[in-house]
């Protein structure tokens, strides 16, 4: 039987870390096999690219462009394979956050994003995407306590955030079979 694939995504700061870690537990105690992997990255080509896309300065279609390579990769390579024998794949963002970062934060064209998820994805999408909902001054709050070195992504100012947030909830509400949107106010364990 075919397994089934579920991305997590939100704004940064918005706690899907978190709760990453606790799905992937939960299913494994459920008896699924579960892969648990990330975008972009998930393949040593993909998290080259990641590398690359988190701190080297480029256009903004180079930018999308190899977010998609770096997807098409991770789908050839380990999605589709692992869905296929029936595990479960908990995947920490996909191509929800190029239509939101790329689209709605930099402004690429919906449409251009569109043509190539059609192109790479060949109609294959998530069955479950659960999006951590959070306002992005309590977001940009919560990532100001980590240690670590911010990337490219999170020191964009306030309303590439807001962008970024208002179109994850435009498609959440486009496509709500698929999204589900979830209050990160809440506690975790709420
Ligand atoms: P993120 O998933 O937040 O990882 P970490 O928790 O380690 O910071 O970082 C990935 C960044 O990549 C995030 O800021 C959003 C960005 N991104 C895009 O802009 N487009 C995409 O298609 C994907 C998958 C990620």
């Amino acid at each position: 039987m075919r397994g089934k694939f579920i991305t997590l995504e939100g704004v940064d700061g918005a706690g899907k870390s978190t709760h990453l870690g606790w799905l992937v537990n939960y299913l494994r105690t459920q008896g699924r096999t579960v892969v648990q992997t990330r975008e972009p990255g998930g393949t040593p080509l993909g998290e080259k690219l990641r590398e690359l896309l988190l701190h080297e300065p480029m256009h903004l279609e180079t930018e999308a462009l190899l977010m998609f390579a770096a997807r098409r990769e991770h789908l050839e390579l380990l999605i589709k394979p692992a869905v296929a024998r029936g595990d479960w794949v908990v995947c920490d963002r996909f191509t929800d956050a190029s239509f939101a970062y790329q689209g709605g934060g930099r402004g690429l064209s919906m449409e251009k994003i569109a043509r190539l998820e059609t192109w790479v994805q060949e109609g294959f999408q998530p069955d479950l995407t659960l999006l951590f909902d959070l306002p992005v001054d309590i977001a940009a709050g919560r990532m100001a306590g980590a240690a670590r070195q911010l990337d490219r992504f999170e020191r964009e100012k306030a309303d590439f955030h807001e962008r970024v947030r208002a179109t994850y909830l435009a498609r959440a509400a486009q496509m709500p079979a698929r999204v589900k949107v979830i209050d990160s106010r809440q506690t975790p364990e709420q």
